[in-house]
């Protein structure tokens, strides 16, 4: 269980919140937060294992919650595991489509089963879990949040990922449409773009050995992200305080996207003292 939070350890009391690949990594930190703040957590994902022992760490910790097998791109699955989430905890309040997956492939080599293997879980899997919450919520006259978790490429496109880019972009797609469609009923839905967080899921599948120094230089502030640190803005836009931001996607990457954008960037990976001189060579001499 986490222990610092910005926020109150009771900000998620009463509050039932169902994170999709929370077993593992991202989802799993987000789990184990917002079960620190109170939260009644219900986790799924495809290996029982990780799902058995963050239930089991959260419950050590004195929270509540709850674990179902399921995989995402199963329309059937997901409405079974959204009927034993409300009979065990209550009605859902949040959703946080998390699940994703994701490998290094040239798209020229994809197989039908690799695009769909992808796709189907990241896009069809977070409009499964949207629909199944945004009907039960519609439908009870209950107000509700949905959480996305995308990425930075999402907006860019990324060489390599293809189908993860594709599915990505799907989502926030999917988030800035039903902000609109859905807000009439006091529905919110947010993405939060993690750049590099380092957990083991993503760096198996996309780090190729001996990258990690230059995948390091590529961020402003010098440092791969925390998983808390990811979990606390999680939490802040789960919750009420949040209640007047929808439709946004918030990049949390230390700075990684914007730098790669900025025509004058590699700069900053020079020495300081070595930019100015050269700034200093090409300055115009001063008029007299
Ligand atoms: C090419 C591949 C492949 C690879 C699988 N396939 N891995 N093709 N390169 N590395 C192909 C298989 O050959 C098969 O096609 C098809 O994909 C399905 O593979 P399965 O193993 O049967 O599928 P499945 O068990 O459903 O696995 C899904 C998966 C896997 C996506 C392929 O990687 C997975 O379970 N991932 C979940 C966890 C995960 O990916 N986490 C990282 C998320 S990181 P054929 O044609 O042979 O049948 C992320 C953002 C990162 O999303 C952001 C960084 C900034």
């Amino acid at each position: 269980m986490t222990a610092r939070s910005t926020f109150s350890p009771d900000l998620f009391d009463g509050k039932v919140v169902l994170v999709t690949g929370g077993g593992t990594g991202l989802g799993q930190a987000i789990a184990l937060k917002l079960a620190a703040l109170g939260a009644k957590v219900a986790i799924t994902g495809r290996r029982v294992e990780p799902l058995q022992e963050t239930v089991a760490a959260i419950e050590a910790a004195g929270g509540r919650a709850m674990w179902r097998s399921a995989d995402v791109r199963d329309p059937s699955a997901i409405e079974a595991l959204f009927d034993a989430v409300e009979a065990e905890l209550g009605p859902i309040d949040g959703l946080v489509n998390n699940a994703a997956g994701n490998f290094l492939a040239c798209a020229e080599d994809l197989s039908d089963n690799a695009f769909d293997a992808v796709v189907k879980t990241v896009m069809y899997g977070s409009f499964y879990g949207t629909r199944a919450a945004g009907r039960r919520w519609i439908a009870a006259g209950r107000k509700g949040v949905v959480l996305s978790i995308v990425v930075p490429y999402a907006t860019s496109g990324s060489a390599f990922v293809l189908p993860s880019a594709m599915a990505k972009a799907g989502v926030l797609a999917m988030t800035r449409s039903l902000a609109v469609e859905w807000g009439l009923y006091g529905i919110r839905l947010n993405a939060l773009s993690p750049g590099p967080f380092p957990t083991k899921g993503a760096t198996d599948r996309l780090m190729i050995p001996g990258v990690a120094e230059a995948a390091l230089q590529r961020v402003p502030l010098g440092r791969f992200g925390d998983p808390e640190e990811l979990a606390e803005l999680a939490a802040f836009l789960l919750c009420d305080a949040s209640g007047y931001l929808t439709g946004q996607d918030i990049v949390l990457d230390g700075g990684e996207a914007i730098k790669g954008a900025g025509t004058f960037s590699a700069y900053t990976d020079m020495p300081r003292d070595q930019v100015k001189a050269m700034m200093a060579m090409m300055r115009p001499p001063k008029k007299a």
